[in-house]
């Protein structure tokens, strides 16, 4: 590989991708490799959809970019498409999901601010949570290894311990802007949170007058069963954030934003130059097409309790060296039990043609395209038993 001119900010693996497949990505000697980790939660259509590819040629040879001095077609078309669906009132939209909660945590204050509460800024998240890496996202991450020489921070930010009923009473006062939570947390080893808490949050929230941010950076967009995942916890937010799926794999993030709150943010309070430009929303609004013709909720909600089982099995069959498997829809997080680790399992697949992430706590990441079939799932379990077995006999021989 003579990749040497990239900063070394990630640690990849060893292998080029040239191009894409459905549920396959293939390297530059044509080896298939089933994706079970679909770009970090991001293609969910698969890769190179046919239905995609022709929206983002089609946009490319129209308009590519007009910034947001002016109005497009895409935008406005995808804001109404999202708000249609959600039953939020505004769309705004920039490239990522750490922007989508940049700004929703400008929009939570200055909304306070033009209320005249101008000591309520607080922001309270939560333990494990993961809500980015530029600098007011990451302020509200709870990790502090994602912290370290980045001083100073933003300040304001809070945690509560994740899925603790009692502690939401005291974590929430009258300084409270908003708190953020993911509805399944991701990036800490795939935990959903507990629908009392997030019952017991909204209701809090709302009481002492917080605003209630869903980051459904990663567990959105379909990943649960439904479109949104406010919809399949059953807990409306004030403000809910997206970004990876959305575009299926063209950078486009989202922060939808409830009536009450439409007027937050004024003409200068907050911008970007591609946020939602004409290629990424066409690709968007494909994405909305394609996945209402396949019915993809019904099929990821058979398709993920299908894997759920096959993991639980899993665990039945190996459980010194894996525990029962975590998360809902196609979001799954299989956590290990050392000596095996997640991460040697996960190289150990992609030498097999398998491609699964890892997560906090020495988890197994699962987050497929959303169109998975049974039977790839089925080959996918099949052979992180086989590994873990492998690993786990050698390790304890
Ligand atoms: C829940 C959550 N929020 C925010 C982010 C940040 O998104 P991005 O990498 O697009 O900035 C991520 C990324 O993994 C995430 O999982």
């Amino acid at each position: 590989m003579n990749e040497s001119a990239l900063l070394a900010n990630y640690s990849r693996a060893p292998v080029r991708f040239v191009a894409g497949d459905g549920c396959y990505l293939i390297d530059e000697n044509g080896r298939r490799y089933l994706d079970a980790i679909a770009g970090i939660a991001v293609c969910a259509l698969g890769h190179a959809h046919p239905g995609i590819a022709e929206a983002v040629a089609r946009q490319a040879r129209q308009l590519v970019h007009a910034s947001n001095l002016y109005y497009h077609e895409p935008s406005g078309e995808l804001a109404r498409e999202l708000t249609r669906r959600s039953g939020f009132a505004r769309a705004f939209f920039c490239n990522s999901g750490t922007e989508a909660n940049e700004a929703a945590i400008k929009l939570a204050r200055k909304a306070a601010y033009r209320r005249g509460e101008r000591e309520r800024n607080r922001i309270l998240a939560f333990s494990g949570g993961f809500h980015g890496r530029t600098l007011g996202a990451l302020a509200a991450t709870a990790n502090p290894e994602y912290k370290v020489g980045f001083a100073p921070l933003p300040e304001g930010f809070g945690w509560a311990p994740f899925n603790d009923l009692a502690a939401l009473d005291a974590a929430i006062d009258e300084r409270t802007a908003a708190c953020i939570i993911e509805p399944v947390q991701g990036e800490s080893g795939v935990h959903p949170a507990r629908e009392e808490v997030l019952h017991e949050l909204r209701r809090l929230c709302s009481e002492r007058g917080a605003l209630l941010i869903f980051d459904e950076v990663q567990c959105g967009m379909g990943r649960l069963g439904d479109l949104f995942a406010f919809q399949s916890v059953g807990v409306r937010p004030d403000l809910l954030t997206m970004a990876k799926a959305l575009g299926n794999g063209l950078p486009i993030g989202a922060m939808l934003v409830d009536g009450s709150l439409a007027d937050a943010l004024q003409p200068g309070d907050h911008g970007s130059t591609f946020g939602g430009s004409p290629v990424s929303a066409a690709a968007a609004l494909a994405h909305l097409c394609i996945r209402d013709e396949l019915d993809l909720d019904t099929h990821v909600r058979e398709v993920g309790a299908h894997a759920m089982t096959k993991l639980a099995a899993l665990a039945r069959a190996l459980p010194s060296f894996v525990e029962p498997p975590r998360g809902r829809g196609l979001l799954l997080g299989l956590p290990l039990r050392e000596p095996v680790r997640a991460a040697a399992v996960a190289d150990a697949l992609r030498e097999q043609g398998i491609l699964v992430g890892t997560a906090g706590g020495n988890t197994l990441r699962v987050a497929p395209p959303l169109i998975v079939s049974t039977e790839e799932i089925d080959r996918l379990v099949d052979a992180i038993g086989s590994v873990v077995a492998g690993m786990g006999a050698h390790a304890t021989k």
